[in-house]
C-alpha cells in the first residue's frame, strides 16, 4: 500500500493530528516540531516518533515529507503553511486559517503555484452528528435556511490568560477567531457556504479587561463578540463567541438553522463537548420534532479524511477556500466592530 510520510508543526493541538494520522494505515508521522524542547521529547516519546525538531524550517528542509499538519499559535499558520508547501507538502493547518483574510489568500496563491492542496481543521465537522445532518440538509430537508444562529458561550474559559489567545499580535483576535470560527464553519458548511455580503459586527472586553488588570497578564483582545452576517441569497446567520460572558453555562454551544420545510438544532448538554441534535418539521398540519439517534455512521478524523482524499485523488472537505470566506467574515465582524457600522465583506 502507499503512504505517505507525515511531519506535525506545534504539538498542543497538534497531538491530536498525530493521534489521528497515526490511526490511518497508510500515514506514517516520521517527524514533529515544536520550539519547546520538553514538549517535543514528551510527545516525541509518546507517539514514537523518530525525529524532532525544535526548528519547523529544518524538519521541512532535512526530510522529505508529503503532508505536514500546522497547529502552532495563530501568528504561524501562514508562514508555516507557506513553507511547507514550498517544501513540496500538501498542508492541514489548524483553525483559524490566518491571522486574517490576506494572509489566507497568501497560502492558497502558494498552494495553487505548487499544486498542492491546503486542508483546514475544522474539526466539529468530523462527528457522526454533524456529518448525519449535513446528509439531511443536502438532501433537502430544510428546504431554504434563510436564518440562523450559531454560538458558543462560556461564563469564564479564558485559555491560558496572559498567553497567546490573548494576545493580538500571536492570535489576531479573541473568542470570535478562537471559537466562533468552529461554529461558523459548521453553519456555513450546513447552509452550504453561501456568499456573504454584508456585515454588523461588535466587539466588547469587560470581564477580561478585569481580569487581566488584576493578574498583570497582557491581554487585548475581545471576550465577546456578536456578528450579524447578510447573504447574498439573502439569508441571514447570527455568530456569537466568548470566553467570559454572565451566562449560566460553563461551556455553550449551539447552531440552530431555520428553513423553509423545517429546522434544525445542534447543541452540546451538561455543558461538555457532547452534542444533541433535532430536526423540527410539520406535516399534514402536525407539528413533529425529530432527534437524531445513534447510531450513526462512523465518520474518519479530518487527518484520515486528508490522507484518503490524496491517496484516492477526490476532493477533501474544509477546504483553503472554505477557510479563507471564514477569515473574510471575521475580518469583517472586527472592522464594523471597530468602525461601529455595517461592512461590506470584501
Ligand atoms: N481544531 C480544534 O478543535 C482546535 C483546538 C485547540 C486549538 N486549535 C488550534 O491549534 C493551534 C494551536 O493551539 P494550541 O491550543 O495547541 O496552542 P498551544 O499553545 O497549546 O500549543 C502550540 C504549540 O506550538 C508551539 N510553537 C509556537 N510557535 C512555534 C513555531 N514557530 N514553530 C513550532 N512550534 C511552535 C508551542 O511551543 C506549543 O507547543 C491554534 O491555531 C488553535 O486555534 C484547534
Amino acid at each position: 500500500m502507499e503512504s505517505l510520510k507525515v511531519g506535525v508543526i506545534g504539538l498542543g493541538m497538534g497531538r491530536h493530528h498525530i493521534a489521528g494520522y497515526q490511526g490511518h494505515p497508510a500515514a506514517q508521522v516520521v517527524a514533529i516540531a515544536d520550539v519547546d524542547e520538553k514538549r517535543l521529547s514528551d510527545i516525541g516519546d509518546k507517539y514514537n516518533i523518530p525525529k524532532r525538531y525544535t526548528s519547523p524550517e529544518e524538519m521541512l528542509s532535512e526530510e522529505k515529507l508529503d503532508v505536514v499538519s500546522v497547529a502552532t499559535p495563530n501568528k504561524f499558520h501562514m508562514p508555516l503553511t507557506i513553507a511547507a508547501i514550498q517544501a513540496g507538502c500538501h498542508v492541514l493547518c489548524e483553525k483559524p486559517m490566518a491571522m486574517n483574510a490576506g494572509e489566507a489568500r497568501q497560502m492558497l496563491a502558494a498552494a495553487e503555484k505548487a499544486g498542492k492542496r491546503i486542508m483546514i481543521n475544522f474539526s466539529y465537522r468530523f462527528t457522526e452528528q454533524s456529518m448525519a445532518l449535513k446528509a439531511q440538509v443536502d438532501a433537502g430537508i430544510l428546504g431554504e435556511v434563510y436564518f440562523g444562529r450559531t454560538v458558543w458561550h462560556r461564563r469564564r474559559g479564558l485559555p491560558g490568560l496572559g498567553g497567546w489567545f490573548g494576545q493580538k499580535e500571536l492570535s489576531g483576535g479573541g473568542p470570535l477567531i478562537d471559537l466562533g470560527v468552529h461554529r461558523l464553519d459548521l453553519a456555513l458548511w450546513l447552509m452550504g457556504y453561501p456568499r456573504p455580503v454584508w456585515v454588523l459586527g461588535s466587539t466588547y472586553n469587560p470581564i477580561s479587561s478585569e481580569l487581566a488588570k488584576a493578574s498583570n497578564a497582557k491581554f487585548d483582545v475581545e471576550d465577546l463578540a456578536v456578528g450579524l452576517i447578510k447573504f447574498d441569497n439573502g439569508a441571514t446567520l447570527e455568530v456569537e463567541a466568548s470566553w467570559a460572558a454572565n451566562v449560566k453555562e460553563s461551556e455553550l454551544m449551539e447552531t440552530r438553522l431555520y428553513g423553509t420545510k423545517a429546522g434544525l438544532v445542534q447543541r452540546n448538554y451538561d455543558e461538555t463537548y457532547k452534542f444533541e441534535a433535532e430536526i423540527y418539521l410539520e406535516k399534514a398540519g402536525a407539528h413533529f420534532d425529530m432527534k437524531l439517534h445513534p447510531p450513526m455512521q462512523p465518520v474518519p478524523t479530518a487527518m484520515a479524511h486528508f490522507i484518503d482524499c490524496l491517496l484516492n485523488g477526490t476532493p477533501h472537505t474544509a477546504t483553503g477556500e472554505e477557510g479563507l470566506l471564514v477569515m473574510e467574515i471575521l475580518d469583517a465582524i472586527y472592522r464594523s466592530a471597530a468602525e461601529g457600522k455595517p461592512v461590506k465583506v470584501r
